[in-house]
């Protein structure tokens, strides 16, 4: 029987785009603030980087390489889900590379270089509008895909794959509390969508 929309493993890869989706939303505001004061806030970017790097590229993303997309591929019956599927693995890479770049420069520009905060908003902003259009796409398409052709026991699976992956990092409650923060720090209004 196909999953529906409250398929636990579905429900926690749509609760991390939320988050996600938020983080984005803050690295946008220091993007702002940074280009208005010509200085990068330190504790703000480097405790977000460290999100992006261990959470979203960390264990959201390994969610979905090492527990949903092998399964996905392992159910889907034709060539363009399975097209839809290593497109999101290239955007995972593309990412990857883009997040190394703007790390590098953010250490230039907590230093004070001028060069590397320049450096830092354009990889930043790169950066926002790639990840922004793959949390687009995978909420459009790889989640129903999931649900269309995933099975009961194949959610099972997922969840017990997810637990492997959680085993010694932050609880979920704990990542949601520091993005929470993050966004309360640089005055962005709460989100609705993320306050659960
Ligand atoms: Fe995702
Ligand atoms: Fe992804």
């Amino acid at each position: 029987m196909p999953l529906n929309s409250s398929a636990r493993s579905l429900v926690v890869l749509r609760e991390e785009h939320v988050w996600i989706a938020r983080m984005l939303e803050c690295l946008e505001r220091l993007i702002e603030d940074a280009a208005r004061r010509g200085r990068l806030d330190a504790e703000s970017s480097a405790e977000l980087l460290a999100l992006f790097v261990h959470f979203a590229d960390g264990v959201h993303q390994q969610r979905e390489e090492y527990a949903l997309f092998p399964r996905l591929l392992a159910r889907a019956s034709t060539v363009a889900e399975r097209v839809a599927i290593g497109k999101l693995c290239g955007d995972h890479e593309e990412e990857r590379r883009s997040l190394r770049a703007l790390s590098e420069r953010m250490l230039g520009a907590i230093y004070g270089r001028g060069s590397d905060l320049a450096g830092f908003l354009r990889e930043a902003g790169l950066f926002v509008r790639l990840h922004r259009a793959h949390l687009i796409f995978e909420n459009l398409n790889l989640l129903p895909l999931a649900e269309r052709v995933l099975h009961e026991e194949d959610d099972a699976l997922l969840c017990e794959l997810y637990q492997q992956l959680e085993h010694g990092e932050p609880l979920a409650a704990q990542i949601g509390g520091r993005i929470r923060a993050i966004g309360a720090h640089l005055g962005l209004e709460p989100s609705t969508a993320s306050e659960h």
